[in-house]
């Protein structure tokens, strides 16, 4: 796997225990650095850090780095299952009860579905995003309510999405999408740094019209699409739309 090339590299800044780290470099094929100097041609690197796997750009060297945050959002109840009540619950559907989540990315929509209480699987495609999840999910288990409830992580499929959502036991209720789309201006002041970041490393993902054809033959009721409100929907006139801040949840029926 050649795609992280001159971009990517791990980063182990101490002299302790470099096993996981350099297992994690084998595994995408980068480099392993314990110091980074103004030579590095990588402008991404992927670092253990205060127990948890970071993504880290130059900028986030001394700063931190980001993670699969799997703290419930703002407002959002702490009890679980959360109640079913915002545009992206109505959108998912009522008698809706699996859910594929085919463009996991940072795990921020899939844990809020998870957190809902649907059966949610997650697929992700880029081999750093999927350890990044890794991570998080093994974080989310060891959490207390999660324990206590005696709940598991969302089951994970690397891989490609279009390959994989036809390989699927059965069919879900609901294939949720959420392709990057290309940004309206070249820099959005409001854009989060973790998507920045992901853009950044991965791209946009050009083959978006491939993924919802095969999400649409896949799925038992509806596919959900989010996408930004200036885009155009991606699989034609959806069958309902739903409004929350700056986008939009179009929903495609499957007759
Ligand atoms: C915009 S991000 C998703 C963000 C996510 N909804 C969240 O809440 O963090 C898009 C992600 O989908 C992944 N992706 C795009 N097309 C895919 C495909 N065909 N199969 C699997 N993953 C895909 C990309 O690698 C990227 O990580």
């Amino acid at each position: 796997m050649h795609q992280y090339t001159g971009k990517l590299a791990v980063l182990h800044p101490s002299a302790d225990d470099k096993r996981k780290s350099q297992e994690l470099a084998d595994r995408l094929s980068v480099p392993l650095y314990e110091t980074i100097d103004k030579e590095c041609p990588e402008d991404f690197f992927l670092s253990w850090r205060d127990g948890c796997l970071k993504l880290l750009d130059k900028e986030l060297l001394k700063k931190g780095g980001l993670v699969v945050d799997i703290e419930p959002r703002n407002g959002e109840q702490r009890s679980w299952p959360a109640p079913k009540q915002d545009a992206l619950a109505h959108a998912l559907g009522r008698k809706t009860r699996t859910v594929v989540d085919a463009t996991t990315g940072w795990g921020q929509d899939s844990l809020h579905i998870f957190r809902m209480g649907y059966d949610l699987t997650c697929i992700e495609r880029s081999p750093v995003m999927a350890e990044l999840l890794e991570d998080g999910f093994k974080r989310l288990e060891q959490v207390d309510w999660m324990r206590n409830l005696q709940l598991q992580s969302p089951k994970l499929l690397k891989g490609n999405a279009i390959e994989l959502l036809a390989t699927l036991e059965s069919k879900p209720d609901c294939i949720y999408l959420d392709p990057m789309f290309p940004p309206k201006r070249r820099k959005s002041a409001l854009a989060k740094k973790s998507m920045v970041v992901l853009r950044d490393l991965l791209g946009d993902d050009q083959d978006k019209e491939l993924l919802f054809e095969a999400a649409l033959k896949a799925t038992g009721k509806r596919v959900v699409v989010k996408s930004p409100d200036y885009a155009e929907p991606l699989g034609g006139k959806p069958s309902e739309s739903y409004h929350g801040k700056l986008l939009r949840y179009d929903v495609y029926l499957k007759n």
